[in-house]
């Protein structure tokens, strides 16, 4: 059996409570840091990553993500004919074209968790292991889901950073059983413990790559936390025949699915580019960034 990673899933078919009346119209995927949408980096980092076929589990309330996914011609014409090619060049890049790239949507009827979203997509999968990419987890810097694949010596390998212990409750958590280096080896894990109930404070972020035995732990996966299935009960379920690690990334991660993670990537890239530098300075008085490097 290939242990080659070859297929993205793309869960994008949430309500994205936190982030109404936002979302309602405006998927939350499609919520832009700067002039970037957040499915963007997800893609990019996929692409990065080397993977061949991209499953995006959407929702029929949804359609304005596969509108921004795909290639759009007549877009591009229109851009080109008043004067703006390079613009035109770069939403070309960025997209896919659906003669040359491998892309499937598919739906969720309902949101019914993310494990549930994730078996939405099994029958759309390549053989081999699967990555599964939450993209209002924004990752910065060096991109984790290639760095997650090299590091990958098969079972589950989920995504994971420290937090502080009263943030637990948000997260799946770590049974901890031994560290070394980047890779955390782990008996168990449990989403969305009380702080007492925690194992560890190792929480899991939203970059996977799973064993295609996950399908079939998902299958029977009764609701969890929230009436949800969660992902994270069917990884649980069986670690003593799949073995699950944690990966400690090096980028720098952005709750994107929150008000203030989504301001705070906001800042961060704003930081970063020389034009939004004085606007930057006169709403946050502080100097240390681009326009220095202007
Ligand atoms: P979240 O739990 O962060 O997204 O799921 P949400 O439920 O849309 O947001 P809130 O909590 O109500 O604000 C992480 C990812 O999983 C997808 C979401 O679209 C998001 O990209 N998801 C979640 C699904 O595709 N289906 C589900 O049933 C649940």
């Amino acid at each position: 059996m290939t242990t080659q990673v070859r297929t993205a899933i793309f869960p994008v078919a949430g309500l994205g409570t936190r982030f109404l009346p936002a979302t309602k119209a405006t998927p939350k995927e499609l919520l832009p840091v700067l002039d970037t949408p957040l499915i963007q980096y997800a893609i990019d980092e996929a692409r990065a990553a080397g993977i061949e076929r991209m499953v995006f589990v959407s929702h029929k309330s949804k359609p304005a993500i596969e509108r921004h996914v795909m290639d759009d011609i007549r877009l591009r014409r229109e851009l080109e004919a008043r004067g703006k090619p390079q613009l035109a060049e770069e939403l070309k890049e960025a997209a896919f074209c659906p003669k040359t790239d491998d892309v499937v949507f598919t739906m969720q009827d309902e949101p019914r968790g993310l494990g549930h979203a994730v078996l939405c997509a099994r029958e759309h999968v390549l053989d081999g292991p699967v990555a599964v990419i939450l993209p209002d987890d924004l990752i910065l810097g060096t991109p984790c889901l290639g760095e997650m694949i090299e590091a990958y010596d098969g079972g589950h390998l989920v995504s994971t950073m420290a937090v502080a212990a009263e943030d637990v409750s948000k997260y799946g958590v770590l049974a901890v059983t031994s560290q070394q280096g980047r890779i955390t080896r782990a008996h168990g894990m449990v989403e969305k413990p009380a702080v007492e109930d925690a194992p560890s404070r190792l929480a899991v972020i939203g970059r996977y790559v799973l064993d295609p035995d996950i399908f079939h732990a998902l299958e029977t996966q009764a609701p969890g936390a929230g009436g949800e299935i969660q992902l994270t009960d069917a990884i649980d379920a069986h670690a003593m025949e799949r073995p699950i690690s944690g990966f400690r990334f090096s980028g720098t991660r952005f709750d994107c699915g929150s008000k203030s993670g989504m301001l705070e990537a906001t800042l961060h890239l704003a930081g970063q580019d020389p034009e939004l530098a004085e606007v930057l300075d006169a709403y946050t008085g502080n100097r240390n960034h681009a326009r220095s490097a202007a």
